[in-house]
């Protein structure tokens, strides 16, 4: 393990001013995301998709500082043979790779999950460093709901996460650690706070455990926000001010950078949301994002599957990356808005 070099990819994935593009939508996921434009989820339409997004220069060389691949992605190459990793490292971003199996029932838990797929990643992280990923992503989800999370949820969960992320050290890749509280539900913020604070709390204690470094990681955490059910809405501002005071209660300084995920937010509310937080200040880590369909939605429906939208659907896509590229310095202001593609 070089720990030098596994803080300087970190640093670099939560570079000011820069976030990280979510585009590893595992083929179910992007399957939905294509219906919903009318487009046929076959491997060319996804390769054109994405090689749509990495070749949004503007985009990517000022505002994303790195991409997270699906498996299928990693392997593909672009219309005229250039390995797509290598267009997304001409432009100054980091290649990294999904690596988890997916969210799977756990026993005796009605409703809850086990993120899986520890076996064989030793040798699956190798791999993928030898295609040219330099971070990895896990995501564990923990949902609110009635006798929901369980303590046998959270800890299944956790302990993944944290054996996942002492393999990618072992393998000099770093890992994104992703314990996603969802947003479904008619819970109010004050819960998702509880839930949150003793998830991140749970997953520090199994960092530690399995001997992780953590100047070498990056926290891919939710936004401390009231069930998309909920009937009492939370301002901007309290957004901020509750997710930091969590953030501050659990996640250690020698952490260099936390990404958020958007979870199912609004692109506006999603940016709005990471700038103010970034005008607070005065914080030990970086906090910037890592969107999938908080970058990705607008790109998609004005790209519509059809070749004479790549433009309009890259410069969608840029506008986006420059909105939260500004809220990662706490520099957007709603007006910005406007100038929208
Ligand atoms: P969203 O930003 O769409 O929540 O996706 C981010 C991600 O990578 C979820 O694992």
């Amino acid at each position: 393990m070089n720990l030098d070099q596994l803080n300087k990819t970190a640093e670099a994935m939560t570079k000011p001013g820069k976030g990280i593009l979510a585009a590893d939508e595992s083929s179910s996921t992007i399957k939905k995301r294509f219906d919903a434009i009318g487009v046929e989820s076959t491997a060319d339409n996804r390769r054109d998709y994405r090689e749509l997004l990495f070749r949004s220069t503007d985009a990517m060389r000022n505002y994303i500082s790195g991409v997270i691949l699906f498996d299928e992605t990693i392997r593909q190459s672009a219309m005229d043979g250039t390995p797509l990793v290598r267009i997304i490292a001409d432009t100054g971003a980091i290649p990294g790779i999904k690596v988890d199996a997916g969210a799977k029932p756990l026993p005796f838990s009605p409703g809850e999950t086990v993120t899986e797929g520890l076996d064989g990643l030793r040798e699956r992280l190798k791999d993928y460093h030898g295609l040219g990923a330099r971070f990895a992503k896990w995501r564990a989800v923990i949902d609110i709901g009635e006798r929901k999370p369980s303590y046998a949820a959270i800890l299944a969960n956790a302990h993944a996460l944290a054996r996942y992320a002492a393999l990618c050290q072992e393998a000099d890749i770093v890992p994104i650690v992703e314990p996603e509280v969802l947003m479904d539900g008619g819970h109010d913020i004050q819960t998702c706070a509880q839930v949150t604070e003793w998830v991140l709390k749970e997953v520090y204690q199994q960092l530690y455990y399995q001997n992780v470094v953590l100047e070498g990681t990056v926290l891919k955490p939710n936004m401390i926000v009231p069930g998309n059910k909920s009937e009492k809405r939370a301002s901007v501002d309290e957004v901020a001010e509750r997710t930091i005071q969590v953030l501050k209660r659990c996640v250690p300084s020698a952490v260099p950078g936390i990404a958020f995920l958007s979870g199912g937010q609004s692109d506006e509310e999603a940016t709005a949301h990471l700038n103010a937080m970034n005008r607070i200040g005065g914080l030990p880590w970086k906090l910037t994002f890592s969107y999938g369909r908080a970058l990705q939605a607008a790109p998609q429906k004005a790209w519509s599957g059809k070749n004479e939208n790549v433009a309009a659907a890259q410069r969608a896509f840029s506008h986006r990356a420059k909105m939260n590229g500004l809220a990662a310095l706490g520099q957007w202001q709603n007006e910005l808005e406007k100038k929208a593609a």
